[in-house]
């Protein structure tokens, strides 16, 4: 009886280096195009709340379509599993409306630059709430990019209490979305694909009572006219694609998920962020001075210094 063990062969470690490396340029490059529409769209109907469950609509819609024309096997799920998949619905929902709130307040740039320091709230999180320890170099990487982070707040040009406050509690949010959903995939024979699916429609549910009673249908209807009015016909366009790109972007890092590590997974998403930060202030001509730039460069340095420490 041959022995069960899995070696790899070189051959099918190039492979699955190349997959990953596809996945996560797919990742970034989905992120992007999502950002930029999204904050066209922002700058023109400034109503994040519907954006927001536009994006989940959108993505629960294609997945529906999806599964009822068989290009994707429908996971068969039961209430155990849903039951489990709230915390990350609520998680993921409030990640993702104070995101787009912070969006809707200040440059692309200043969010993305908050929300790397991501991984600061991840040690803090698992330190107080899970009681988890760390080594000692992994509570110094914290320093610069807290430090980073700070500085590139207090030197920002278009500083906002609201844009700061959202990427701070997306950051938060997310952490314990990240925490539920790795312990929520673990052991369940739902891919990642179809869980970031059950995922978009249970946050979909979740957001749209709120969505209505934070916006609502009359400013809604005021807002679309006055953004048709100043961008054209097209408007509606642009708001296809920021639903559409945020689902796939969504989508393939949930599929990158499944075969990486959290602690790859984090790296993964920095880089993202850097990609998202060059390529909006290119876009959008977003004014930045040096130091503002150094304490962004320094936070950014920090989650690498975190990811070594670590490993
Ligand atoms: C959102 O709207 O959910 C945020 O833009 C997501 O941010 P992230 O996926 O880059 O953390």
């Amino acid at each position: 009886r041959p022995l069960d063990i899995n070696i790899e062969l070189p051959d099918e470690q190039s492979a699955q280096k190349l997959k990953i490396g596809i996945y996560f340029a797919t990742w970034w490059a989905l992120n992007v195009v999502f950002n930029i529409y999204n904050k066209k769209v922002l700058n023109a109907f400034p109503y994040p709340w519907l954006t927001s469950t536009l994006s989940l609509a959108c993505g629960s819609l294609m997945m529906l379509v999806s599964w009822a024309t068989r290009i994707a096997d429908a996971p068969k799920t039961d209430l155990d599993f849903w039951k489990t998949l709230f915390p990350v619905a609520l998680a993921h929902t409030i990640g993702h409306v104070a995101a787009t709130v912070s969006m809707s307040k200040v440059a692309v740039s200043f969010t993305h630059i908050i929300k790397s320091g991501e991984p600061a709230f991840s040690v803090l999180v698992s330190r107080f709430f899970m009681g988890e320890t760390f080594p000692l170099p992994v509570y110094l990487s914290l320093l610069p990019i807290i430090g980073g982070c700070a500085l590139a707040a207090i030197t920002e040009l278009n500083f906002n209490i609201t844009g700061f406050m959202g990427a701070m509690i997306s950051n938060l949010a997310f952490v314990f979305r990240n925490i539920f959903s790795k312990k929520g995939m673990k052991g369940k024979s739902v891919s990642g694909m179809n869980y970031y699916a059950c995922l978009s429609m249970m946050s979909l549910v979740i957001l749209t009572p709120f969505a209505i009673a934070v916006e609502g249908p009359q400013m809604w209807a005021a807002g679309w006219q006055n953004a048709v009015s100043q961008v054209g016909p097209n408007f509606v366009w642009w708001v296809v694609a920021q639903s559409v790109f945020y689902h796939l972007y969504n989508q393939v890092s949930y599929m990158s998920l499944d075969q990486i590590s959290p602690l790859t997974f984090s790296i993964g998403n920095t880089m993202k962020r850097i990609s998202v930060i060059v390529a909006s202030i290119i876009i959008f001509h977003t004014p930045i001075q040096p130091v503002n730039a150094l304490g962004a460069a320094i936070a950014i340095l920090g989650t690498f210094l975190y990811s070594q420490a670590k490993q």
